[in-house]
């Protein structure tokens, strides 16, 4: 295992060159299909590593493949790249120069530790098996940029895909990852109401779509918890309720919208029906005309065996094993559960929170979120580490 020891030493080196990549994405981050800068600034570390790319992939999506010379098969990376509409609040002398959107998921952190792993397995090709594709993906925020990466061919002819997101509650220098079920689905839900509106004093000559909807938020809660497991975790949220302008007056129509999670594929699979059928018979009782649009977005994270076995000696040679924890199950969602639909692979959290008391750091997509940057050679090492010796271990011969 001196070989990894020493990618590792080389990961630790690269960590200056890391952190400026990652205050500069920090500093000028990016929504969700407007990731153009990012996506340049990603492809000119690409040619000052001499990586060929395709840019311009399911959006602002940016693919590279490092050709290994020796045969073997391709095992993919990913990492996301865009920001949230959130206003930064943290003291860090880098903050973000655009007011209203930060990078409060870490995802510049993850695009730089890509760039560093590239570095990492280019600088080896002559000892490196098979192709790692890189996947720079946009609009991970919104769960489109897999799906539309996907569609333009980035999966053809993977193996396997790896991915990790950093997490400000497991201190720095620690991972964690879990067999089967990670994270949870997420659906969307809208439900129009139309009643008959009116004056707010004659409700009877009036439908009110308001205490349909207010039934509907209630029941949605009671009925779910009695229909499905306690064992099998279900949240219904509902998040937005937009109806009517005047306080004496009876709206035409109420409109709601909310997330579906889910931690088991068949609890999902039976959500919509479900949720049609309250939101249907309850809307009837209230005489209001109901419309349900479910949109399944992403499903639930399901790891693979063989590559969780993978992660898991690879955080153990490169981290140490007493720096491996087994992940608690969330049901925050990640599209990165759309490419494992596809291939096998598996997700890893890396821990990016403070050395001591990290349970008590900020959360993601918090606008005090604040990563320490020890994590960034970590997380470069790691998928260095993990295409290398899978692409090892596939082709035959030793890891
Ligand atoms: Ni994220």
């Amino acid at each position: 295992m001196m070989e990894m020891t020493d990618l590792h030493r080389q990961a630790l080196d690269l960590a200056p060159g890391l952190v400026a990549l990652r205050r500069e994405l920090h500093q000028y981050p990016e929504l969700s299909h407007e990731e153009s800068e990012t996506a340049s600034r990603v492809a000119r570390e690409l040619d000052r590593l001499g990586i060929p790319y395709r840019a311009g992939v399911g959006g602002h999506g940016v693919v590279a493949d490092v050709e290994g010379s020796l045969p073997g098969p391709t095992i993919a990376l990913r990492a996301d790249m865009d920001a949230l509409p959130i206003q930064e609040e943290t003291e860090i002398d880098f903050p973000s120069s655009r007011p209203g959107i930060m990078h409060a998921c870490g995802h510049d952190a993850h695009t730089a530790m890509l760039i560093g792993a590239a570095e990492l397995l280019s600088r080896g090709k002559e000892q490196l098996h098979g192709t790692v594709r890189l996947i720079f993906q946009p609009a991970e925020e919104v769960n489109a940029g897999a799906s539309a990466m996907i569609e333009e061919g980035v999966l053809e002819g993977v193996s396997e895909i790896y991915g990790l997101h950093n997490l400000p509650t497991l201190p720095a220098g620690m991972a964690a990852t879990r067999y089967g079920a990670l994270m949870g689905s997420v659906d969307r839900i809208e439900i129009t109401l139309e009643g008959k509106g009116g004056h707010g004093a004659i409700p009877d000559q009036s439908v009110d779509p308001i205490v349909c909807a207010s039934a509907i938020i209630q029941s949605l809660q009671s009925i779910i918890s009695r229909e499905v497991s306690p064992f099998d975790p279900v949240v219904v949220t509902i998040g937005s309720i937009h109806a009517g302008e005047a306080n004496n007056v009876i709206p035409h129509y109420c409109r709601m919208t909310g997330t579906v999670r889910t931690f088991h594929p068949d609890v999902q699979e039976k959500l919509p029906e479900r949720l049609e059928r309250i939101v249907q018979r309850i809307a009837d009782g209230y005489r209001c005309k109901a419309k349900l649009d479910y949109i399944s977005q992403t499903p639930v994270l399901m790891n693979h065996d063989d590559p969780v076995k993978v992660i898991e000696s690879v955080i153990d040679e490169t981290l140490g094993s007493e720096y491996r924890v087994i992940a608690k199950p969330t049901l925050a969602g990640e599209d990165f559960s759309i490419y494992l639909k596809h291939v096998p692979g598996c997700f890893f959290w890396l821990g990016s929170g403070p050395k001591e008391r990290a349970e008590e750091a900020f959360g993601l997509h918090h606008p005090k979120y604040w990563l320490n940057e020890d994590c960034l050679p970590y997380g470069a090492s790691l998928l260095a580490h993990i295409a290398k010796f899978r692409l090892t271990q596939l082709s035959g011969g030793h890891a």
